[in-house]
């Protein structure tokens, strides 16, 4: 097996995030001055895949623009000698060879996939979740990748959580086999916590192998009345193996308010001209708080 696409579903309504998903996507909400979904084109460029299909949906047409090139502003900056900005928006323009697909309908994550089928066209393929920024050396879609290829079976990267968390997550019950790697035994959506088989959750990357469309074909509206790709890989695990890789490297879930403001303050301080600034101001702001 030999990974070289990625798929990134992009087409939720982002509920979590309203007011602001009411016409802005969740994914072009700023991460310093960038958008989430730069950041995780970026993490799956780096494990070196050259071909990204984004799923997209209604009122999604800024994530085409934001990849696009951009031959007015492109003209403005040079005209003025910005060169460093010219620089930053060209690249962006060329990052990777991006396609589009619209999922007409949000019937959830597994409809979404179902979407890419004819893109991927019989290959295995990457999944990268737009709600999940993930800062690591290695980039953690490279992480499954190398089992997956290995093993030459789906892999889905997972992360423990506390356990009154297991009911916002897909759970998986699996037998440690090396360091960071289970086998599967089962996966269920969004346990209540004393059902749940452990508080070993998965995280928004994933790699499939192209017999999952039949299953996600098969698979009924699940929680939410959505079709849940856990769902679908449950019934995959009665005709193959399938391993959980736990992810190394710090996860920022945007999708929520409390994590997209920490993915804020935390990865401006990765930067070196906002670093002292932005602790400067932590501070300042900790000390108002706490003088009442
Ligand atoms: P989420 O459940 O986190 O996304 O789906 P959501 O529905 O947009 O978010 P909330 O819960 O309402 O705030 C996980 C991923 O699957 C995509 C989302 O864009 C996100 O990347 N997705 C979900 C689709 O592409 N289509 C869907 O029908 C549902």
């Amino acid at each position: 097996m030999k990974v070289r696409k990625a798929v990134i579903p992009a087409a939720g309504l982002g509920t979590r995030m309203l007011p602001i998903t009411k016409s802005m996507p969740k994914e072009m909400l700023p991460i310093v001055d960038r958008p989430v979904i730069h950041y995780v084109v970026e993490e799956a460029i780096k494990a070196g895949i050259d071909d990204i299909l984004i799923i997209t949906g209604k009122g999604k047409r800024a994530i085409e623009d934001y990849f696009d090139r951009s031959f007015e502003l492109e003209y403005y900056l040079r005209e003025k000698g910005k060169i460093d900005e010219l620089r930053q928006i060209e690249e962006i323009g060329e990052m990777a060879d991006i396609h589009y697909v619209r999922q007409k309908k949000p019937l959830g994550l597994g409809d979404a996939i179902l979407h890419a089928e004819k893109h991927v066209n019989g290959e295995s393929f990457a999944v990268l979740l737009g709600d999940d920024i993930i800062i690591s050396n290695k980039p953690a879609i490279g992480q499954l990748i190398e089992v997956a290829e290995r093993r030459n079976s789906p892999v889905v990267g997972v992360e423990h959580v506390p356990h009154e968390l297991v009911d916002k997550y897909g759970i998986i019950d699996g037998k440690k086999i090396e360091d960071d790697l289970y086998r599967i035994k089962t996966l269920i959506e969004k346990p209540i916590p004393k059902e749940a088989p452990s508080n070993i959750a998965i995280i928004g990357r994933y790699v499939l192998t192209p017999d999952v469309f039949d299953a996600l074909r098969e698979t009924p509206p699940g929680k939410g009345g959505e079709i849940q790709l856990t769902d679908a890989l449950r019934t995959l695990l009665d005709e193959r193996e399938m391993f959980a890789r736990r992810v190394a490297g710090k996860r920022y879930d945007v999708g929520s308010k409390a994590g997209f403001i920490r993915a804020n303050l935390e990865l401006s301080l990765t930067r070196e001209e906002l670093r002292d600034e932005v602790i400067k101001l932590m501070e300042s702001i900790l000390r108002e708080v706490r003088d009442g």
